[in-house]
């Protein structure tokens, strides 16, 4: 059977996993954020005490023991690592900006690319990420460029952290971004870029709700 593979690449804070969780719902598609294992890599670091930045070599070393887990839950995923529900811990700054810092290493992004691939294989997916059109999935039939100003991304984020209750910065969430931006535009093993056959969706001007039904028609032209 060939299944259908959505891949969804953008900056951070695009907006990219609320959207593609909401269309694999709609759907009935896998949702993969390959965003939230770089994540749990990060927070490995963090509870070992690894530096990420100054000691690679040890957390290359460590990349055995590390064991991801997505499950999918009726609306969205949950995940684990080493056995572990880490859903809510991996979404805090210092994993942000650390997922980012060890996503330019190449040993990380091959053990990884190899997962989301094999996950590819056996269901209808929709997988977001960096680098998901251009070298993780590069035949897949939908693949989307979302993206939105610095501005609009921050203030996103700013007013999803304040109705959680989490006292926050907007300046200090829009330079963490612009540092994420940076950093994953700017490395050298498979930079954020768009794929040139991907479909550019600019989401400033956009609510939640068309932004759905844009990708949800592209996938229905393909299918
Ligand atoms: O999508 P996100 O913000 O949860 O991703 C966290 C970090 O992981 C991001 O700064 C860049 C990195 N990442 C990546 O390099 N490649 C991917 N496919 C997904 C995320």
């Amino acid at each position: 059977m060939n299944y259908i593979s959505v891949a969804v690449d953008g900056p951070a804070g695009a907006g990219k996993s609320s959207v593609s969780k909401t269309v694999a719902k709609d759907l009935g598609y896998t949702y993969i954020d390959t965003g939230a294992m770089y994540r749990c890599v990060a927070l490995f670091a963090i509870e070992n005490g690894i530096d990420i930045k100054n000691d690679v070599p040890t957390l290359i070393a460590g990349l055995d023991g590390i064991k991801i887990d997505m499950r999918n839950t009726g609306d969205g995923q949950r995940v684990y690592l080493n056995g572990l529900d880490v859903s809510e811990r991996i979404r805090e700054e210092d994993v942000s900006v650390g997922a980012s810092d060890v996503a330019v290493i190449p040993e990380v992004r091959v053990k990884l690319v190899d997962m989301q691939r094999e996950m590819a294989k056996s269901a209808n997916v929709i997988m977001d990420g960096r680098d998901i059109c251009s070298h993780v999935l590069p035949d897949a039939q939908v693949k989307i460029f979302l993206t939105a100003s610095i501005e609009a991304r921050a203030k996103r984020r700013y007013d999803e952290l304040c109705r959680k209750g989490i006292e926050c910065d907007f300046e200090k969430i829009k330079s963490d971004i612009a540092y994420r931006d940076k950093n994953d535009s700017e490395r050298e093993v498979s930079p954020l870029k768009k794929a040139e056959d991907a479909v550019l969706l600019d989401t400033t001007e956009l609510c939640f709700d068309e932004v759905v039904e844009k990708i949800k028609e592209l996938i229905i032209n393909v299918v």
